[in-house]
């Protein structure tokens, strides 16, 4: 039997990759094989991630950047080529939730900011990788929306906002992208249990997570609230060979949440 792991010399790029869902994705790229470009705001914060990474096998370059900025995210495209060579898959997935407010009460500024990084963040990611990734010929980009891509959500208006934009220029970065063989797909999680997780239990239940948790764990049919790991198994399967005619797609994983 063969030992080759389905990402093996390859090179994985993952913005965010401090937080919840980015670490647990970086992580399972490495347990499958690839080299990591780890990105976040804060270089320190991506330590022990890197270590955990390092320990799964990978080789690990970390680098603070602000998704935000143009020369920052070209920064971190380059230096992850002059690194590796390569970029196969990009898990675009920095983003922040800004506010608990609606229509009314939502400030110019937090509107500005929660845009910045959710949308253009995520154009600029895509890019800056997509033309690293025509030298070699082919990739796979997978951005992270939300089911606040998929409906309305009055109580975090801009980020309701951003997420719709994320899945509109998924669906347009795939037809440019189709023609390179560059795969671009969202996934779309629910609730999972991460920093911003809780600060959306929060922002439903400021006094008792663990019940705003419990309350909506009854609501998804699967029982539960999702773990980073769920959209990790989802982002890596779209990164991968086997998600070889697989693009545009919207895929949310949601605890069947939707299917209600
Ligand atoms: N946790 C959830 O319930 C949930 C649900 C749906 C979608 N999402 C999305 O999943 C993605 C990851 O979220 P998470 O739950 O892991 O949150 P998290 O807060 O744990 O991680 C987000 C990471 O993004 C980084 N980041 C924020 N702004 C950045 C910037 N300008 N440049 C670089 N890095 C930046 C943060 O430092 C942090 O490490 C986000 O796009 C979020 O909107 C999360």
């Amino acid at each position: 039997m063969s030992s080759e792991k389905r990402f093996s010399g390859q090179v994985a790029v993952v913005t965010g990759a401090s937080g919840g869902i980015g670490s647990a994705t970086a992580h399972r790229f490495a347990e499958d094989g690839a080299n990591l470009v780890l990105v976040d705001l804060d270089g320190t914060s991506l330590e022990e991630v890197a270590a955990r990474v390092e320990r799964a096998g990978a080789n690990v370059m970390m680098i603070a950047a602000d998704v935000s900025k143009s020369d920052e995210v070209e920064r971190y495209v380059s230096q992850g080529m002059d690194k590796f060579g390569r970029i196969d898959s990009f898990f675009n997935n920095a983003g922040i939730l800004g506010p608990w407010n609606n229509l009314f009460e939502y400030q110019e500024e937090d509107f500005d900011r929660v845009l910045s990084v959710n949308v253009k963040g995520v154009w600029l990611g895509m890019k800056f990788v997509a033309q690293a990734m025509m030298q070699s010929g082919t990739g796979a980009i997978v951005n992270t929306a939300s089911v606040a891509g998929l409906s309305g959500t009055p109580p975090v208006f801009a980020y309701g906002a951003s997420k719709h934009a994320v899945v509109g220029m998924t669906k347009s970065a795939a037809m440019s992208l189709g023609p390179h063989d560059i795969r671009v797909n969202a996934v779309c999680p629910a609730v999972i249990d991460t920093p911003m997780g809780e600060a959306v239990l929060r922002g439903g239940n400021p006094d008792d997570i663990e019940a705003a948790k419990d309350r909506l764990s009854e609501v998804y049919p699967l029982g539960r609230i999702g773990q980073p790991e769920d959209v990790a198994g989802l982002v890596t399967y779209l990164c991968s060979d086997d998600a070889g005619f697989v693009t545009g797609g919207i895929y949310p994983v949601d605890g069947g949440s939707r299917a209600r």
